[in-house]
């Protein structure tokens, strides 16, 4: 499954502890800790020797201990103690699944081809870009995550799709007299699709904007689950030098028909508290939610042989070629 070549965020960084975190993703139980320098470490939530669940157990020492009969494991997932037979030196077999994992733009990040085992074609993409997290000078706000009853590829189609902004947002980021969308560009990029002159006419375009405004965006594909939507700052509600804004959509696919969601903000333009930010997005997020849900198929149907064709309008350019994306990098999950 060539899904599991990408890394996905699966929790956020101040949610991982010493204490042993269950986690799901791509349909696998896996277990999130910390090592004794701090490091996140993730393994397959299942002990090699009788199947218990790791993240049922502790750490000891900077060692994870298996809760079922103590068997203890380095973070690399070697196991170096069994409690049963202490002169025993365990053999290089006896090992805790280990997969890669990093931590970026508030997230841990998770890729489950072990480096051991990956042939070169497998071998992990970079993290998803995020350019404005390096800008010193935007102010970085996470919000989620969102549980949601939906498989990650409609999340990240919603999240292209402007021309539901003035029926789900309406008197937020649309409005039903300005429906009409105009035309916009869509490009293929070595790594994804870049979407530039989208234009829409926003009541309430951020939490702080004055009355409605004509607001220009980009978006920018670069994995199979996450997107990053930037406003072009001439055309935006808030005439402040230098505004900028970027906020990043990471899915983490948990199981086909069902997702976490994160949004990571980062602008240079509000002094509102954190909570603030975040509930603007808790708003928007919540009006999509019960849509994302209802939509039938719970799979994008991207294949040739989908149960349920979808047909499309001049409107749909972004998402057309996000499928296309989808159906060219081969991803199989969430999709049908
Ligand atoms: Fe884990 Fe036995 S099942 S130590
Ligand atoms: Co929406």
């Amino acid at each position: 499954m060539i899904e599991r070549a990408f890394f996905h965020p699966v929790a956020l960084c101040r949610d991982v502890h010493e204490q042993p975190l269950p986690v799901r993703l791509l349909g696998e139980d896996l277990v999130l800790w910390r090592d004794a320098t701090g490091q996140a470490r993730v393994f397959t939530d299942r002990c090699p020797h009788r199947g218990a669940a790791l993240s049922m157990g502790r750490v000891v020492d900077g060692e994870l201990e298996c809760p079922y009969h103590g068997w203890r494991f380095e973070p690399q997932g070697r196991c170096v103690a069994i409690p049963a037979v202490p002169g025993f030196t365990p053999p290089e077999g006896h090992r805790a699944c280990a997969h890669q994992v990093r931590e970026a733009y508030g997230l841990v990040w998770v890729c489950l081809n072990p480096a051991h085992t990956a042939p070169p074609a497998q071998v992990p993409v970079p993290l998803p870009a995020f350019a404005a997290e390096d800008d010193v000078n935007l102010r970085k706000v996470t919000s989620g995550p969102y549980e949601v009853q939906a498989s990650a590829p409609r999340i990240v189609e919603n999240f292209l799709d402007m021309s539901h902004f003035g029926f789900i947002h309406t008197g937020w980021l649309g409005a039903r007299d300005h429906t009409a969308m105009q035309p916009y560009k869509v490009e293929k990029t070595p790594t994804g699709i870049f979407v530039s002159d989208c234009f829409a006419w926003q009541p309430q375009s951020s939490v702080h904007a004055q009355g409605g405004a004509m607001v220009e965006y980009t978006y920018e594909v670069a994995g199979p689950y996450h997107c990053v939507l930037t406003k072009v700052p001439e055309a935006t509600a808030v005439k402040l030098a230098n505004f900028r804004e970027s906020i990043a959509l990471f899915v983490c696919p948990v199981d086909p028909e069902r997702s976490r969601v994160w949004i990571r903000m980062a602008m240079n333009h509000s002094e509102d508290p954190d909570q603030t930010l975040i509930d603007f997005q808790n708003t928007i997020f919540g009006q999509d939610q019960p849509v994302l849900e209802s939509q039938r198929p719970k799979l994008l149907p991207i294949s040739e042989h989908a149960p349920v064709k979808e047909v499309h309008s001049a409107a749909d350019l972004a998402s057309s070629h996000y499928r296309r994306y989808l159906r060219e990098l081969g991803v199989r999950f969430g999709t049908c």
